[in-house]
Order: C-alpha cells, then structure tokens, then sequence
C-alpha cells in the first residue's frame, strides 16, 4: 500500500503518475516497433472486432507491457494493435483498464498517457453505454458531446506533470465540436445516423437503480456508463483531439419496466452494430 499517497485519496499511484514510469513503457513500445502512431482508439466492451482492419499489424498483449494490466472482464480483451488504416498510423487499445476493477485511476489512465508520449495526435474512445435518452434507441450509436463525471475521482490529482499539460485545463470543448460536425455529417452521407448526447460516467461496477437513472435524465444525461470520462480528462488535459462514440448497447435501468440489464446484452448488441460502429469509427480516424 505504500504506493498510494494519502488515506483520503488511496486513488493517486505516484508510480503510475511520473513521466518517467510513463515513457519507460513508451520506449518499450517505440522498440517493438510503435515508432509514429498518430491516432489512438480504445475499444469498449463488445467492439473488439475493429482491430482487425488494421494493416501491416504488430500485436502486443497487455501482458508483455510495463505498466499494463491483463484485462479481469470477459468481453474485455488485453492487446494493443498498431497498424494502416489508409496510410493513417492508428494504434489500438483492444481492452482498456476500469477503476471499478480496484486499480487507482491512475492505473486507469496510464496507457493513454503512454499514447500521448508516443505522440498522437488524436484519442477516440468507443465505449458501450446504457441509452438514458427515451428519443433514442438500444442499438444506435451516439456521439458524446459533453460528459458529467460522477465518479467521485480525477486522475489529474496529484502533482501536475507540465508536459502532459497544464494544472487547471479547460474541459469546455472536451469533445471537439468540429470534428464531431465533421463525423456526424460524413456518416449521414452514408446513410447512418448519430445521435449526439452527454455521457454520465460512474464507477460501476452495479448497473444503477431506475432511482439513479431518473437522477441522471434529469440533471441532463442520455447515456450512462463505467469507463471514459477519466480517459477523456487525461487525453484533453495533453491538448489531443477527443473523439467519443458510445454504443447504447440498452435501454438505461428501469426505463424498460422490470426488464434486467445484462452483460449478454451489452455484448450481443456491440456484435450487432460492429459493422456500423466500424465505419464510424474509420470516419472518426480519416476526418
Ligand atoms: N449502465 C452502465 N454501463 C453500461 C450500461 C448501463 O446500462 N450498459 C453498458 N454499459
């Protein structure tokens, strides 16, 4: 436990949070072969398929690398692919890290963190969500325009580290309003529609109450769910360009009545839109 900084805050892991620990595993992955990625993806829970569309891959399990953890969820995979999408180099997190696992949020944070050094210039977080907003169906995808932290932490605690960005960043266009345009745009030009909405991030691991859900609906949330928002704080703190697309893999607890929430569900409905959330996403990477 002598890791952790302090009684109140058992969440800072000061090993995890220096610069040196955090490009100690970006040199290991520049000597794999990871020498100029520019766009990042994290794949949520059911989305792994997407990887597959890389070309010329390298392959590293989470296993191998410093500072990773081998994803605990099934569904969940634990491997970074580097590889083309178009001449574009995209670097894929294939499985990502939740605080509700028991790591410190600074754990949670890290691999993006070994991104940012690794210099994209882009992070596009994919995630699967529980659909809050009654306009808007299980099944389809929604942009996140904005997010609501409510996980009681901030990976940014703990002494500010100046080349990943500055002590009080503004989180006013956290979602790149112009590329969200863009994509949102080029994906109704193929016929696929996005919806836009705010994103409601909470610890999990209980999917919430049909009490915590009418809380969300009305302090302004359409999706809600476990992981992102900590991923989105540290990729806009270090200026990157911020892409969120979230399945809505169900309709949000209590909205269906007596209908369970299951991670069968999440998974099924991340398989049934894969081909539409590739296209997406590949929009995401080109635009
Ligand atoms: N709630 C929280 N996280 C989720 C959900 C949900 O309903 N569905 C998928 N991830």
């Amino acid at each position: 436990m002598d890791r952790f900084m302090s009684v109140t805050d058992i969440s800072i892991d000061i090993e995890y949070a220096s610069l040196s620990t955090i490009d100690a595993t970006a040199k290991y992955l520049r000597d794999r072969g990871i020498t100029e990625p520019e766009v990042g993806i994290v794949l949520g829970s059911g989305l792994n398929s997407y990887a597959d569309r890389l070309k010329n891959a390298i392959r590293i399990n989470y296993s191998e690398i410093p500072g990773f953890i081998s994803p605990t969820v099934a569904g969940h995979y634990g491997e970074i692919i580097y590889g083309d999408l178009d001449g574009i180099k995209v670097i894929v997190l294939a499985g990502r890290f939740h605080y509700y696992e028991g790591h410190s949020i600074t754990r949670v944070v890290f691999p993006y963190r070994v991104l940012i050094r690794l210099g994209i210039k882009r992070m596009i977080i994919t995630n699967a969500s529980g659909c809050i907003n009654r306009n808007f169906e299980a099944g389809s995808l929604m942009l996140i325009s904005d997010h609501i932290n409510l996980t009681g932490r901030n990976p940014l605690i703990g002494a500010n580290i100046p080349e990943l960005g500055p002590r009080f960043p503004d989180m006013t266009d956290t979602y790149n309003k112009s590329l969200r345009e863009a994509v949102k745009a080029e994906a109704a030009a193929i016929g696929i529609e996005l919806h836009e909405g705010v994103y409601a991030g909470l610890t999990g691991p209980c999917f919430e109450t049909p009490a915590e859900i009418r809380f969300l609906a009305t302090i302004g949330a359409d999706a809600v769910g476990m992981s992102t928002v900590p991923e989105a704080i540290v990729t806009n703190h270090a200026g990157l360009e911020v892409i969120g697309i979230s399945c809505l893999s169900n309709m949000a607890a209590g909205i269906i009545e007596d209908k369970e929430i299951t991670t069968d569900e999440v998974d099924q409905t991340g398989a049934d839109v894969a081909e539409t959330f590739a296209k997406v996403v590949d929009i995401a990477v080109r635009i």
